[in-house]
């Protein structure tokens, strides 16, 4: 068993129960070549967004049999070359819901009033008197929350907006929800034009895929409300961040709150330049008890795949 990142040694401890485990201890991915090389002889890994597991890792590594994420994305993982090796994928879903909701709301909000640029203001001692101004941001509550992938974190976002906050949400997703679902979220389905127009707060929380690659680039951003805030707690990719960068230069839309980045973590100097964007580096499931969670749940996917035959969440079962 291959560990492919630093993880709690609670989680190391437990895999060892069940098998020999050689663990990254250093706190930084290995390279393709070392990854590979590591893997010789292993039939599991433990990996988390960092290791890319693509044909040609599977093709040098033909003793492995499964990868269990420490992460619900899995747009590291090349599915279908796995699935045509027999080679399983699992991922976290549940363990992260609520948390990575809870950031969502955390960085909307953080956005829309201007949290992080009046921290800077005040820090480098530019606060010398009141003004009627200063800062004034955007509303939160009472506005349109619109949210682009309606899966189990954009229901938790959908809820707290509507229910805590008192907005009006509505949503895009490639399948409309259940009504039941509608209802519990206080949410309407809209077409993705409607959903750029109206939305005073856009999140996304869709998955990262070759489709959903720049799924808002200059031309969507050109819809949205010049008032309007951008949430991405999604993926890098999903925005075109270039476009993002000169889109909130030139005041297109007000303000951007980003958890994730095209090449991360390098993050596009031009979003580094620009005041109006909160930059947090990609934690928006990372609380101690979540984290601790994710991590059992990927090393119960080992044991229970390699074990018992028997994984938890399996992404391409047979
Ligand atoms: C996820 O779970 O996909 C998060 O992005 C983890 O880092």
């Amino acid at each position: 068993m291959l560990v492919a990142r630093a993880v709690f040694p609670e989680t190391i401890a437990f895999l060892e129960q069940h098998f020999e485990v050689e663990h990254n201890q250093a706190d930084a991915a290995w390279s393709k070549q070392d990854l590979i090389a590591r893997l010789q002889g292993k039939v599991g890994a433990f990996t988390t967004g960092t290791e890319r597991i693509d044909a040609e890792v599977l093709a040098a590594c033909p003793q492995l049999k499964v990868c269990a994420n420490m992460a619900v994305g899995y747009n590291n993982f090349d599915l279908p070359a796995m699935t045509a090796r027999k080679v399983l994928g699992t991922n976290t879903p549940d363990v992260l819901t609520e948390t990575t909701a809870d950031f969502g709301f955390a960085l909307l909000m953080a956005t829309a009033r201007r949290v992080t640029e009046s921290e800077h203001y005040l820090r480098a001692g530019k606060w010398t008197k009141w003004s009627y101004d200063m800062f004034a941001g955007a509303e939160v509550h009472g506005s349109t929350l619109g949210i682009l992938g309606m899966g189990r974190i954009g229901q938790g976002i959908a809820k707290r907006g509507a229910h805590g906050f008192g907005m009006n949400v509505i949503y895009h997703n490639r399948s409309r929800l259940s009504p039941a679902l509608e209802a519990e979220c206080k949410a309407r389905y809209v077409s993705k034009e409607e959903l750029l127009k109206t939305a005073d707060h856009l999140v996304l929380v869709l998955p990262y895929s070759a489709e959903s690659h720049h799924t808002i680039a200059a031309k969507e951003i050109a819809l949205m409300k010049p008032t309007a805030t951008l949430v991405n707690i999604a993926r890098g990719g999903i925005v075109d961040d270039a476009a993002l960068a000169q889109a909130l230069r030139d005041r297109k839309i007000a303000a951007a709150g980003l958890d994730v980045f095209e090449g991360e973590p390098k993050v596009h100097p031009e979003l580094l330049a620009v005041p109006n964007v909160v930059l947090t580096p990609h934690i928006a499931s990372a609380t101690v008890p979540t984290r601790k969670a994710m991590a059992r749940l990927a090393a119960d996917n080992l044991v229970g795949f390699l074990v018992n035959g028997k994984p938890l969440t399996p992404l391409n079962p047979e």
